[in-house]
């Protein structure tokens, strides 16, 4: 199932980022931890060349940790400044401010050289739809959030937002890009509900969402679901065996797939499906066996 979408408005919205990036000296992306590697941007690597860059892995509160946390050294070494979160928790938030500094160091230096001891920094966020980009922002600016209207040069559509008298942030609408060049990538954005459901064939991404359960986390669906999983047990059988103990059955007999299928992706998107991740970091062999396996 190879999904792609991206809109018209996406493709607008996408003009008037790269139009504003100009303004800014830092790009704060937010993914989701479930899928760092997919939900970013690819855009943003070649707009925000010469941007620091910070990478908050947000929803680390449903991801498997050890692989978030080899995802952060990864993005580390990459030149990214990365930091774990839960947007909806404003103490996960508690050491932005510091990484905000280190990655605007250079900055921060020119403009003490220049007499100027606490310079605004300019940030924009960026996010694809649903990865909490506006959770984030919420608890991060709280009560004082103060949004400062048009203000020359920002094209309409993006937002302007004092953090107290130091941080400006650029509010952008959610976009994803024109081709996921990887069948894989759409998988995952579908999954984290960062593609329109209704362009989704549910019942063939939850059956591919349950091979990679049964391969990586039988565990989780053995305590979700009282099914006890083998590794080399056919998802289709999980599928049957999910869909009739959950009463999901038509009228003939048959297991009603499409009904068990809501059950299982609402399952695992609301974290009942316990802390999961849906890829490994690039390169690695789990990477490619994900790959071969799409
Ligand atoms: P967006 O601006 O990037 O499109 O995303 P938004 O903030 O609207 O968040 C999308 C959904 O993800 C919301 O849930 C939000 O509560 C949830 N969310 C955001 N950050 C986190 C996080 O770190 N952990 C978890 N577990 N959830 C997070 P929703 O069900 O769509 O809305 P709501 O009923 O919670 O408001």
């Amino acid at each position: 199932m190879h999904i792609q979408w991206y809109p018209g408005h996406m493709a607008k919205a996408k003009r008037n980022i790269r139009e504003d990036l100009k303004l800014v000296d830092l790009v704060i992306e937010v993914v989701d931890a479930r899928c760092p590697e997919s939900s970013r941007n690819p855009d943003v690597d070649s707009f925000a060349k010469e941007k620091s860059r910070i990478l908050l892995l947000n929803k680390a509160d449903l991801a498997d940790k050890k692989e978030t946390k080899r995802f952060a050294s990864y993005y580390a070494k990459k030149g990214f400044y990365t930091m774990e979160i839960d947007a909806r928790n404003k103490g996960s938030l508690k050491k932005l401010p510091s990484l905000i500094d280190e990655a605007c160091q250079p900055l921060i230096e020119k403009n003490l050289k220049r007499g100027i001891k606490t310079p605004t920094i300019r940030a924009m966020v960026l996010g694809i739809p649903n990865v909490g980009k506006s959770t984030f922002i919420n608890t991060y600016v709280g009560k004082a959030m103060a949004k400062t209207g048009n203000k020359p040069g920002v094209t309409r559509g993006n937002q302007w937002i004092n953090v107290g008298k130091r941080l400006q942030l650029l509010d952008t609408p959610g976009i994803t890009w024109p081709k996921f060049e990887r069948e894989i990538v759409g998988l995952n954005l579908a999954m984290i509900g960062s593609i329109n459901d209704q362009i989704i064939n549910i019942d063939e991404l939850v059956f591919y969402l349950l091979k990679y359960l049964v391969r990586y986390y039988p565990d989780a669906l053995t305590n979700r679901y009282g099914e006890t999983v083998t590794d080399d047990e056919e998802a289709i059988k999980v599928f049957d065996a999910i869909g009739k103990k959950r009463g999901c059955i038509k009228k003939g007999g048959d297991v009603d797939y499409s009904k068990t299928a809501k059950i299982i992706l609402d399952d695992f998107r609301s974290g009942r499906l316990g802390n999961i991740t849906l890829e490994h970091v690039p390169g690695g062999i789990d990477d490619e066996q994900d790959q071969s396996e799409t």
